[in-house]
């Protein structure tokens, strides 16, 4: 069977790992990047080029596309190629939708009663300005489409809120994206991300996880696309999934059922473990990044075969099953991240941190140009993943392996799954 892997990060790294593990599967993938040579084929096609995909897709008589990022779903990729007759793990743009607007993703989750932050949302500057001018603090200012990591900010100070309104709103930093604005009540607590694979009917919980978004240990500084994540967490343990399951997910899809949108592919929710319970803080439409690396290098069971069953409608006899040790993802990180990422920079140590026991190196931002060398070329640079027995003998290998590691500018978090133990 031949599966192409949309994408080119670390995400997609370890989906196309976990795929290639998987019996007579054979990978390609969207270009990939400095380290999906080892498990995947690259094709010279853009992951965000719809046209070129379904090409590529038909060209290379793939059995399934399986898609990592956000960006072509929303663009009606999965559509497409249901339309062309090619199977496809991840959902329809009008799925997607949960996730390409909170405003969209609010509707749905009041219809469903999901218990979520309440909400606002403005599609015009002076109403939602107006809002903020007296609204208690702190408040979430978020723009309403995909913003890779931008559009939302947390503001504790009145000016703060109504700058990001501003910028989004009337500055058009984020073009279309921000031209709606979704303000939200402020949630305290700790967060955890939950996904599922599911067809729309049948639902597979994939173990939880928690991520680090902030740049700096003890998740201070910017916001990042992730710094780091690890799986499981105490905060998902089997009675809270399965209250999860029924309070979140299976509402979730019954509500998109009724508008007539099948959802097929992974949906995860960002949860915020308030005093109340849990709360939705987003949708999205597809595998986390980075938690699908420690998630998937947990993974016990045929990927392949479940990504299929969940494009054909039967993913109810699929066993999954995960490894019950825990895994952590350091992510090592370009100099400058987020703001300005340095490139072009050569990666020394990989060879030593291959060597290492039950700890895998997934690439994101690298390239590996003529002589070899791999080199930067993004923001989050790798993802060292490693399990062990107990969290503690994970995090010690992943960043035993990050030490390995070495390229100018290097920053990553000392601090990744210290709070669980
Ligand atoms: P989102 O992309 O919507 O998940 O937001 C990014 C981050 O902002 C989340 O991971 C939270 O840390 C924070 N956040 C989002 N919404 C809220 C909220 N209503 N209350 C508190 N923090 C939030
Ligand atoms: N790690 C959060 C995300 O993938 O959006």
């Amino acid at each position: 069977m031949k599966i192409l892997v949309v994408g080119n990060g670390g995400r997609e790294h370890a989906m196309a790992w976990r795929l290639a593990g998987s019996p007579g599967v054979e990978v390609l993938i969207t270009r990939g990047n400095g380290g999906t040579d080892d498990v995947a084929r690259a094709i010279d096609v853009a992951p965000t080029d719809v046209a070129g995909v379904a090409t590529a897709a038909r060209t290379h008589a793939v059995d399934l596309v399986a898609v990592g990022p956000e960006v072509p779903l929303a663009a009606g990729l999965a559509d497409r190629l249901i339309a062309d007759g090619i199977r496809v793990f991840g959902p329809v743009q009008a799925a997607a939708r949960l996730e390409a607007s909170k405003a969209f993703a609010h509707e749905v989750m009041a219809a469903a009663g999901v218990p979520c932050a309440r909400s606002w949302s403005f599609d015009d500057a002076t109403a939602a300005l107006r809002h903020l001018e007296s609204c208690p603090l702190p408040v979430v200012v978020k723009a309403d489409g995909l913003a890779a990591g931008k559009g939302v900010v947390v503001a504790t100070r009145r000016d703060e809120a109504l700058a990001a309104a501003r910028a989004f709103m009337v500055e058009d930093h984020l073009g279309a994206a921000g031209r709606t604005v979704v303000v939200e009540e402020f949630l305290a607590g700790q967060e955890a991300s939950f996904m599922v694979m599911t067809d729309g009917e049948h639902v597979v919980p994939l173990a939880g996880a928690r991520d680090h978004k902030r740049i700096f240990d003890g998740d201070r500084g910017p916001n990042t696309g992730g710094m780091g994540a690890y799986s499981p967490t105490p905060l998902l343990d089997d009675a809270t999934r399965d209250a999860v399951l029924a309070s979140v997910i299976r509402p979730t899809l019954d509500a998109l059922a009724r508008r007539g949108i099948p959802f097929r592919g992974v949906l995860y929710a960002g949860l915020m473990f308030t005093a109340d319970g849990p709360r939705v803080l987003e949708f999205n439409c597809r595998f986390g990044d980075p938690e699908t690396q420690p998630v998937l290098y947990r993974l016990r069971g045929d990927l392949a075969e479940a990504m299929v069953a969940c494009a054909e409608g039967r993913l109810d006899r699929v066993p999954l099953a995960f490894d019950p040790r825990p895994a952590v993802c350091v992510v090592l990180a370009a100099g400058g991240y987020p703001e300005s990422p340095r490139t072009g920079d050569a990666i020394m140590g990989l060879e030593a941190a291959a060597r290492l026991p039950e700890t895998r190196v997934f690439h994101a931002g690298t390239r590996r140009q003529a002589d070899g060398t791999v080199v930067t070329s993004g923001g989050r640079v790798l993802g060292v993943t490693a399990t062990g027995a107990d969290f503690a003998q994970a995090r010690a290998r992943a960043y035993e392996a990050a030490r390995c590691i070495r390229f100018e500018g290097m920053q990553f978090r000392s601090d990744i799954g210290a709070s669980v133990g």
